[in-house]
């Protein structure tokens, strides 16, 4: 693992590592894949206005995400089934994100439980939730979040139905019978039986609300205290009914390009949530963030923080919590370096006026 030097190398190893239909599972996005090339490369239609002659002798990377205190401003969205990758799973994960000092979210559709992954030891969590048809089953997994010491629900809003992921209808993806989504386990939806095409996709088809709206964040509020942070906005318009909702938090995010192909970037519909969100609430991203530079850029255009979702089940694939611990860290000090060189000793003095993105009127 000496001779990884930063996180997109993990791909090519998980690719090699692991069966054709896992990496294709956790590699492609929906339809063409449009917005998935389109989240990697509109971070390089942004580019930097360094200051010069500033003392960076020391260089804080520390803030609060709510209220929580954590080391730096990354952290790792939920992705489901991530036994496939490694035999620990999410605990390898939340093992090294508490190592960082930083935020894991573990998702509904994980091969550990709630509790499992509480039994690691501390951590800051959240828990990302998908509300399923039967309510009594999603308060239940709200609760246990609750008991297990979790500090807020990510709602991801986006998946009223699976986007079409092609690679997964032509392997007639299944996960494999020797794991479960364990938060159900002794229920009879604790596997993903295989269908003539995407068995992920009748899975979600057969228990997800699609039902879900805005009231359902009401609703949300009345079963549990914890903050709600809403995964999924990409729009000014739904910004403001986030805060309408009472929403702790937004999550600008496509789920990875996923979901509908040929909505834009995350880095590019960034600017629009944070002018509408008008500091209420904070905003984070995810989405493509494979270097500290594009952790800098989402932080200039007015993100609190970032997530990342492939970069941790590739390199779980390639070396387990030690892969995970790794990408942690190399993204950690890329991002110190990026701060160094562009001017800036602490988060909260990396401005708008740091970057310049080609959307920008000419200086
Ligand atoms: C995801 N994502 C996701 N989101 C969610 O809310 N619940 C989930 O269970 C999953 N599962 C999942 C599995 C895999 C394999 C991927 C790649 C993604 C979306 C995820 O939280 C996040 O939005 C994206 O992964 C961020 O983009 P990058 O970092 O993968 O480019």
């Amino acid at each position: 693992m000496d001779h990884i030097t930063n996180v997109s190398e993990y791909e090519a190893i998980a690719k090699k590592n692991l069966p054709k239909m896992v990496y294709d599972y956790y590699a492609s996005g929906a339809e063409d894949q449009w917005t998935l090339k389109e989240n990697l490369l509109a971070f390089s239609r942004i580019l930097f206005r360094p200051r010069i002659l500033i003392d960076v002798s020391t260089i804080d990377l520390s803030t609060t995400i709510l209220g929580f205190k954590v080391s730096m401003p990354i952290m790792i969205a939920p992705t489901g089934m991530q036994k496939m990758a490694h035999p620990e799973g999410e605990c390898a994960t939340a093992r090294a994100a508490s190592a960082a000092g930083t935020i894991m979210t573990l998702s509904t559709m994980a091969n550990s439980s709630i509790e499992e992954v509480a039994s690691t030891g501390p951590g800051i969590r959240l828990f990302q939730l998908y509300v399923l048809k039967d309510r009594n089953l999603v308060t239940q997994l709200v609760r246990r979040a609750e008991r297990a010491g979790y500090n807020a629900i990510a709602l991801t809003a986006d998946t009223p139905k699976l986007g079409r992921r092609e690679a997964d209808i032509k392997n007639r993806f299944t996960m494999s019978p020797s794991l479960t989504l364990k938060n159900f386990e002794n229920l009879d939806i604790g596997k993903i039986d295989e269908t003539n095409g995407s068995g992920l996709a009748s899975y979600v088809a057969g228990l997800f609300d699609r039902s879900l709206s805005w009231k359902d964040v009401k609703w949300l509020q009345t079963i549990t205290t914890l903050p709600i942070l809403i995964k999924g906005v990409i729009t000014a318009e739904d910004t403001r009914l986030c805060i309408q909702a009472g929403a702790a938090g937004i999550i600008v995010s496509n789920h990875g390009a996923r979901q509908l192909d040929y909505v834009p970037a995350t880095i590019m519909a960034l600017e629009e949530v944070v002018k509408a969100a008008e500091g209420q609430i904070p905003v984070f991203l995810d989405g493509g963030v494979r270097r500290g530079t594009d952790v800098f850029k989402a932080l200039a255009l007015g993100a609190s923080g970032v997530f990342i979702g492939r970069p941790v089940v590739f390199s779980l694939a390639a070396a387990g919590e030690a892969g995970v611990r790794k990408v942690l860290q190399m993204l950690r000090d890329e991002l110190e370096l990026t701060m160094a060189l562009s001017g800036c000793c602490s988060l909260k003095e990396i401005r708008r006026d740091h970057i310049v993105a080609e959307w920008d009127a000419p200086h």
